[in-house]
């Protein structure tokens, strides 16, 4: 046998042997998706659920097509290759009106198929419920703030509604109806175990809609290039039973308590009124001065009255407790997998006491330099800056944040 004919033997088959397995691997990697905590495969609400019935056909369907060309191509290819021996050429033929009809209709009627479910799909996505929780989302850098209806009387800011940052607490099998906007520039709202993403676009307002079908942790991550920080602005979802969900409101709804006089948090509370209230509300105690909005670009910076009952801060890069789990390590800040799991903050979350200690090393670090935490340009008022504060300072402030339950 010629050297020239090996030589391709044996680098088409490695190429093919190659190609094979990566592509095996990449679809075993794809489902395997038991611990992804933002794959779009792991349906956990109904809309992400209608979604998946899409898709999953669409994909089975393609994959039919794929194997059926390919193997064809192999097929004939391996067929008909160069011999070194005397076999005539194939004959050669043009034309075939059954095959050239036949090939662009089939396709073309699949098409046709995918898009009728695929504009089911989208219309069932756009239908609201009536007894929905209405939510206003807005995305700014770097992190996300939502404001509940809880009232049902179409405002935002009512008796009784609720303001809170970074994590989403909902309500499981009910529906969430979503108003997003954005107080700066354009964001992505996405939680992929409970719907497809939606923008958060300056100036328009975009309903969207989630539910979890059972309570739970869901992740998020904006997914529209904002600027510095983009890949650290992630939102975190809690479902909780419906019974919890009323506990969690009633707490959010109680404006902050005040600190013992004399003690740290007392003292932490009058720097907080000097040196955050500027940007941040504590409702009850520091409400926002509407006729001096904050000198940050979008004009807010979350609001910090319940701050403990949270498990994350930070567009939700930290966490504020921990260990997430037993014998799991203690997190260091600035750590990319401090808040690879969400901080859980147990019985806080409703105004209690954790278990779980607070991650104070990670919580004062922030607050000695945030801009050496999270990527952000203070100094063109996107993101908190350094106030350049004194460890005394900075033990005062912890203490009163440590109130904020
Ligand atoms: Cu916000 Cu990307």
């Amino acid at each position: 046998m010629p050297r020239r004919s090996l030589f391709l033997k044996v680098f088409g088959t490695a190429s093919f042997t190659i190609v094979a397995v990566l592509y095996v691997a990449l679809i075993v990697a794809v489902f395997r998706n038991d611990d992804k905590p933002l794959t779009t495969l792991a349906p956990k609400g109904v809309n992400a659920q209608t979604i998946q019935n899409l898709v999953a056909p669409v994909f089975g369907v393609a994959g039919v097509i794929f194997v059926a060309v390919f193997g064809a191509v192999l097929y004939i290819t391996w067929r008909f290759r160069d011999r070194d021996d005397d076999t005539p050429m194939p004959s050669q033929v043009h034309g075939n009106s059954v095959l050239e009809v036949g090939w662009t209709a089939l396709p073309a009627l699949i098409l046709a198929a995918i898009a009728v479910f695929t504009v089911i799909t989208i219309i069932k996505l756009e239908q609201r419920s009536d007894d929905a929780l209405a939510v206003r989302v807005y995305g700014q850098q770097w992190w996300w703030s939502y404001q509940y209806d809880v009232d049902g009387d179409g405002s935002y800011d009512g008796q009784g509604d609720i303001t809170t940052a970074n994590e989403l607490v909902i309500p499981a099998g009910r529906e969430v109806s979503l108003t997003i906007s954005s107080h700066d520039v354009i964001h992505s709202f996405w939680i992929p175990a409970l719907n497809g993403k939606k923008d958060a676009v300056p100036g328009m307002d975009s309903h969207w809609k989630i539910e979890a079908d059972q309570p739970g942790v869901y992740m998020g991550q904006c997914t529209e290039f904002c600027g510095l920080s983009h890949a650290n602005m992630r939102m975190v979802v809690r479902a909780l039973d419906p019974a919890q969900f009323d506990e969690w409101v009633a707490n959010q709804q109680r404006p902050a308590r005040s600190p013992e006089p004399g003690s740290l948090a007392a003292a932490g509370e009058a720097q907080f009124g000097n040196l955050c209230a500027q940007c941040h509300v504590v409702n009850g105690k520091f409400e926002k001065a509407e006729e001096t909005p904050p000198p940050l670009l979008s004009g807010v910076a979350p609001n910090l009255t319940h701050l403990m009952t949270r498990g994350t801060f930070a567009g939700s890069i930290f966490n504020l407790y921990y260990p997430q789990q037993p014998g799991a390590p203690v997190p260091t800040p600035g750590d990319p997998t401090d808040a690879s799991t969400p901080g859980d903050p147990g019985d806080a979350l409703f105004g209690g006491t954790s278990a779980y200690p607070v991650n104070r090393v990670t919580l004062e670090a922030w607050l000695r330099n945030p801009p050496a935490m999270k990527p952000a340009a203070a100094t063109q008022k996107r993101g908190m800056p350094n106030l350049g504060l004194s460890e005394q300072q900075i033990d005062e402030l912890v203490a009163y944040l440590e109130t904020l339950k």
